[in-house]
């Protein structure tokens, strides 16, 4: 089969080695890739938003399956366009992804299916947020609606900061129009969890359990942000948890979609919020977790593309996943200036040196993010430079490996978390 991977950050690494590893894969092209993926297949350059010019290369090329790693496209209707070619495409369609695309939607989704989430309101117009929280004494959250890789939720700890960021949001617009409309939230408290499902529009097939750690910051602490590591299995999800989730979120969801006429094929990524109350939902995302991909493709045995047709073809029921019981971890390295702002300026185009040695340690795997050639040097290209992952015997273990990898890696104002997969249970 000849493949069309569409993305360019290390979640798609990680997606192009798994798919590159399947005897079903002849072929593999990246749209736009990146330095890391070039190794595996040959990288076009067509961005991944560029709708219509993927779709055109898709027909040229006579692909026979296009995988969407990132939300973008498939917020912008690439599985429809690809339909329309009949060419078979592993991502929910334009309705489908609307679950992460509108946070509006996705709210309305969860309050009709009974899916325990927070409180929250939305509102279009500045005023009336205002209004609301000056109604308000407790903690709250802010988000943009819309898409703003995973940047677009602030968590203010009173109204006066919430009155900033509803300004910030609505008014400055640092997150542009995906602000327009915003929903303010209650603050929950607990742990996070990553649920990630198949989903074949009828069935649902729950992934190993994965856990990313959001905040720039160690311990916690500082801004949101895509997600600066993440660990596979995550010890909170107890069977308990997970058939609890099952039955909860996952299945009253399909119910839901299927009463709304959307046919959702691909994955379905739940962000969890273990509470006092029992797991809530906070978000649903159309695609795979960055960096929650990375860790799972390292412990998945299966052929990734056998799994991603039975979801196209309706057959997940038929496929049961292998995975590497060892546990993953990955560290993710970030360019400086990366997630500490809400309006941030990220130091690009500086050079990474002993990534080779690196990549030589045993059961390590470094998949490149925000990676560019540059005159025949690798250099930084954006927030999220490089994920360093690793798998041991034990969770510990798995973590001195990637640390020991990550030793080994520099470059100017580089920075990452030392705490990643510490306090995983
Ligand atoms: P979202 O894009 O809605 O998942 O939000 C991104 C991150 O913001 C989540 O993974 C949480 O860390 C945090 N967050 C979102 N909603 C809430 C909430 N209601 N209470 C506390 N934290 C939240
Ligand atoms: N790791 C969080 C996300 O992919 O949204």
């Amino acid at each position: 089969m000849k493949i069309l991977l569409v993305g360019s950050g290390a979640r798609e690494h990680a997606l192009a080695w798994k798919l590159r590893q399947s005897p079903l894969c002849t072929e593999l092209l990246i749209a736009p890739g990146n330095p890391g993926m070039a190794e595996l297949g040959r990288c076009v350059d067509i961005r991944s938003d560029a709708v219509a010019d993927l779709t055109r290369l898709a027909v040229d090329q006579a692909v026979d399956l296009v995988v969407v790693g990132p939300e973008d496209p498939l917020a912008l209707g690439l599985i429809d366009a690809l339909a329309t070619k009949n060419i078979r495409a592993f991502g929910p369609s334009l309705a489908g992804a609307q679950l992460e695309a509108d946070k509006t939607f996705s709210k309305k989704i969860m309050r009709e299916a009974l899916i325990p989430t927070a409180e929250g309101k939305s509102f279009k117009s500045m005023r009336d947020a205002i209004a609301y929280v000056e109604t308000r004494t407790d903690a709250m959250v802010v988000k943009a609606a819309g898409l703003a890789r995973g940047k677009g939720v602030v968590i203010c700890k009173d109204p006066v900061e919430a009155l900033d960021v509803v300004r910030d949001i609505m008014e400055k617009k640092i997150f542009g129009p995906a602000g327009s409309t915003i929903v303010i939230e209650e603050k929950l408290e607990g742990p996070e969890i990553s649920l990630l499902a198949l989903i074949d529009g009828h069935t649902a097939y729950i992934l190993e359990s994965a856990q990313d750690h959001k905040r720039i910051g160690e311990n916690d602490q500082g801004p949101n942000t895509g997600g600066m590591g993440a660990f596979s299995p995550a010890p909170r999800m107890t069977d308990e948890l997970g058939r609890k989730a099952e039955s909860e979120i996952i299945v009253p969801l399909l119910d839901a979609l299927a009463r709304h006429e959307i046919d959702y094929r691909g994955i379905i990524y739940a962000g969890l919020m273990l509470t006092p109350a029992g797991p809530k939902t906070l978000e649903f995302n159309c695609r795979f977790g960055d960096p929650e991909a990375q860790v799972l493709m390292m412990r998945l045995k299966s052929d990734l593309v056998e799994a991603m047709m039975a979801c196209i073809d309706r057959k997940l029921d038929q496929i049961t996943l292998e995975w590497d019981p060892r546990p993953a971890v990955c560290v993710v390295l970030a360019s400086s200036g990366y997630g500490w702002e809400r309006d941030e300026k990220v130091v690009k185009g500086v050079p990474i040196s002993g990534l080779q040695e690196a990549a030589m340690m045993p059961d390590v795997k470094i998949f490149h993010g925000g990676t560019a050639m540059r005159d025949g040097k690798l250099v930084t290209n954006g927030g999220r430079v490089l994920s360093v992952c690793a798998l041991g015997d034990t969770l510990d273990q798995a973590r001195q490996k990637a640390y020991a990898a990550v030793e080994k890696i520099s470059f100017p104002g580089m920075q990452y978390r030392r705490d990643i997969g510490k306090n995983s249970g």
